[in-house]
């Protein structure tokens, strides 16, 4: 378990989005000036949404050279309004000059999730070149947060949330709904690791997870010496937080 993240409290989404863009822009120019690409995992959930739009309309950014992988996914068709890949297509990548081989989705048409995750663990190691017992280095991972301290498809209670030996596993949600996830270690490994968490609603998760509170809970297992952990909150979701535990964008505000 990592050191707490550093917390950042906006006024409105369309700062939060310009960070998080400005971030993101910098964070690719960089990896593919060094490696020649930029590879993200993006989470799914309503958060997010906002930001894939404000992405899709921001000029200049490197999509030839970037990678998108998914954080996880509920295991319905693409089509179904619950699927991640479904909302990350519609909000993101169908409006952006990205090569198709750039998007890597988990498959959910195969027979069982678990064959799903073994093949989205290959794909991981294929991209990557890393043979088995050996981490990817995602550039970004961006995380959302549920009311119950879960983060990617890792819920409180899970095995997962103590970690795993595999990049990629199928488990299920809290309702018992089948899914497919990183691992915390794939999460853990990554360079950078964004947290989007808006509302009130998650105002208590966001009080436990600043202060550690409860070691248990899987957001709370993000983090590492390697990666900084930024949470980007909005007034909702800082609320039961003081005034000590973040600092305000812009600056002074
Ligand atoms: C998912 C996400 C999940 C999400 C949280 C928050 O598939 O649901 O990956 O981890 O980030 O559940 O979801 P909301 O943004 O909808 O509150």
């Amino acid at each position: 378990m990592g050191k707490p993240p550093r917390v950042i409290l906006f006024p409105d989404s369309e700062g939060m989005a310009g960070v998080l863009l400005e971030r993101w822009a910098v964070t690719a120019t960089e990896a593919i000036r060094r490696k020649g690409h930029f590879v993200a995992a993006l989470s799914g959930g309503k958060t997010p949404g906002f930001f894939y739009g404000a992405m899709a309309a921001k000029k200049n950014l490197p999509w030839e050279e970037s990678h998108i992988f998914l954080v996880d996914e509920r295991y319905v068709p693409e089509d179904d309004s619950d699927s991640n890949y479904g909302m990350i297509k519609r909000r993101l990548l169908s409006a952006i000059p990205i090569p198709p081989g750039n998007i890597h989705f988990i498959s959910t048409s195969e027979p069982r999730p678990e064959i799903a995750a073994r093949k989205y663990e290959e794909r991981i190691r294929d991209f990557f070149g890393i043979p088995p017992g050996s981490l990817p280095e995602f550039d970004i991972v961006l995380l959302g947060m549920g009311r119950d301290g879960h983060t990617a498809s890792i819920f409180p209670g899970s095995p997962l949330a103590e970690g795993s030996r595999f990049l990629s596993e199928a488990t299920f949600d809290s309702a018992g709904r089948p899914r497919v996830t990183l691992t915390l270690p794939v999460i853990n490994n990554a360079s950078n690791i964004f947290f989007l968490v808006i509302g009130e609603d998650k105002a208590e998760a966001v009080r436990k997870l600043v202060r550690k509170k409860d070691p248990a809970m899987p957001a709370a297992r993000v983090g590492s010496e390697k990666s900084e952990v930024l949470l980007l909150v909005d007034r909702g979701a800082a609320m039961l937080l003081d005034t000590g535990e973040y600092e305000r964008y812009p600056p002074g505000r």
